[in-house]
């Protein structure tokens, strides 16, 4: 969003004190956020937080005409290259669904031609009102994106639909406007983080998987327009927007989702550090302590990835990971064979920013016709990109293939 233009429009609810926070995020993140008030807006908030947090101009008034060589809200409305409203109130909606120009917020979302986001929040009741139902229904169909609000305790009193989407989340989902929409209609299956296996109730092994990279590709797939579902070991990261999460424990419970749903998938991309063993016996009651040594048996644990190559859809495009330390592009295309997968990314634990943690990666990504790419050493989330910019690729190419051979069969 760095060096975009983003008008931010804030209607007359009590939620409109998180547009502060949501002006502070997108100015952070180097956008140039010029902001719209409605008169209701301004009764809850006043246009100075906005300015001073913004450091550009506040709009309250469509004859607010400060400039004589232009028009306020087409100047807006040309600028933009996303509008977000938020918060949407049910007053505004309506306005809005009924091609209203009766104030300056209204008249640059008819002027504009940047894509829309609305956030709605009101009362529960309200939202669920049908002919509130009817105006949303209207503007999503003429292309206006809505941010869905939360359920959960509302100003008024009551529980329920109608909370302001978070405004980090808000951020998130205009990233999403904002992303070109490569993977529209895949399904995309991602595993991440590590696996548990228990010892005893209290006890287990694992490994120093933070799921970060699972996760980066998940929240990536999903900007892309995949649906995405996201298995994932115990790790202390929130999910990710517009993800379908399933959460797991062990290795064993990790499999028997994958591979029920991997008949269905497009792509199945195997970012967790799944552990390669389990204790022989899980012990019901805590092990005690004692005077001698103990030992633990371990038995491997069940191949995911192998299996999948029986458990997959005929077209499903499998990506696998691999952590090595030493000889690593031997072990990657070694692993790449042995497993059957179509790509396989080799990350050098040992070498500094990449590998588990936070922060950044950088990996060399096998092909199985023997063709490889190194992706330099970048923020995960960027790396995310440049392999599901290859994925996509590949399907797309399975698709062109597809599409060759069904004109060369007719
Ligand atoms: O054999 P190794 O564990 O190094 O292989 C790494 C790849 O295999 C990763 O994609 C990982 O998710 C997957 N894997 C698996 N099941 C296991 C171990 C690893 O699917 N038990």
């Amino acid at each position: 969003m760095k060096d975009m233009t983003i008008v931010l429009g804030i209607t007359g609810g009590i939620a409109a004190y998180k547009a502060a926070m949501l002006a502070s995020l997108l100015t952070k993140r180097g956008a140039k956020v010029i902001t719209v008030m409605t008169k209701g807006a301004t009764a809850f908030i006043t246009p100075l937080t906005l300015q001073s947090l913004t450091h550009q101009p506040v709009y309250t008034d469509i004859f607010d005409e400060r400039d004589p060589s232009r028009i306020t809200h087409i100047d807006l409305a040309d600028s933009a290259d996303l509008v977000v409203v938020a918060p949407a109130t049910a007053d505004f909606i309506a306005r809005a669904a009924q091609g209203m120009a009766d104030d300056l917020l209204t008249a640059v979302l008819l002027a504009t031609t940047a894509p829309v986001v609305l956030a709605p929040a009101m009362n529960v009741h309200m939202y669920a009102h049908p002919i509130f139902l009817q105006n949303l229904e209207r503007l999503r169909d003429v292309g206006y994106y809505v941010a869905e609000p939360g359920v959960g305790p509302l100003a008024c009193g009551y529980t329920g639909k109608g909370r302001l989407m978070e405004p980090d989340e808000i951020v998130e989902f205009m990233d999403m406007v904002l992303t070109p929409k490569r993977m529209s209609g895949k399904r995309v299956l991602i595993t991440a983080g590590p696996t548990r296996e228990r010892i005893d109730p209290v006890r287990y092994l694992s490994n120093d998987s933070t799921g970060t990279m699972g996760y980066a590709l998940a929240q990536m797939a999903w900007r892309m327009g995949a649906s995405v579902t996201l298995v994932s070991g115990p790790v202390a990261i929130k999910p990710p927007l517009g993800v379908d999460v399933v959460n797991v424990e062990s290795a064993a419970e990790m499999r028997e989702i994958v591979l029920a749903r991997a008949s269905e998938q497009d792509a199945i991309i195997m970012a967790a550090a799944v552990a390669d063993y389990r204790p022989g016996t899980v012990s019901e009651r805590k092990l005690k302590k004692d005077d001698g040594t103990r030992s633990i048996e371990l038995v491997k644990t069940p191949d995911i990835l192998m299996d999948l190559r029986e458990a997959k859809g005929r077209h499903t495009f499998v990506t696998g990971f691999a952590a090595e330390t030493h000889d690593a592009e031997f072990y990657a295309k070694k692993k790449l064979l042995e497993k059957g997968a179509d790509m396989l990314v080799l990350n050098n634990v040992l070498e500094p920013g990449a590998g588990f943690g936070p922060g950044t990666n950088k990996v060399t990504v096998f092909f199985a016709d023997d063709t490889s790419v190194d992706v330099e050493k970048q923020p995960k989330l960027d790396v995310a990109k440049e392999l599901l910019a290859m994925i996509s690729e590949r399907l797309q190419g399975q698709k062109d293939l597809a599409n060759d051979q069904s004109v060369d069969s007719v």
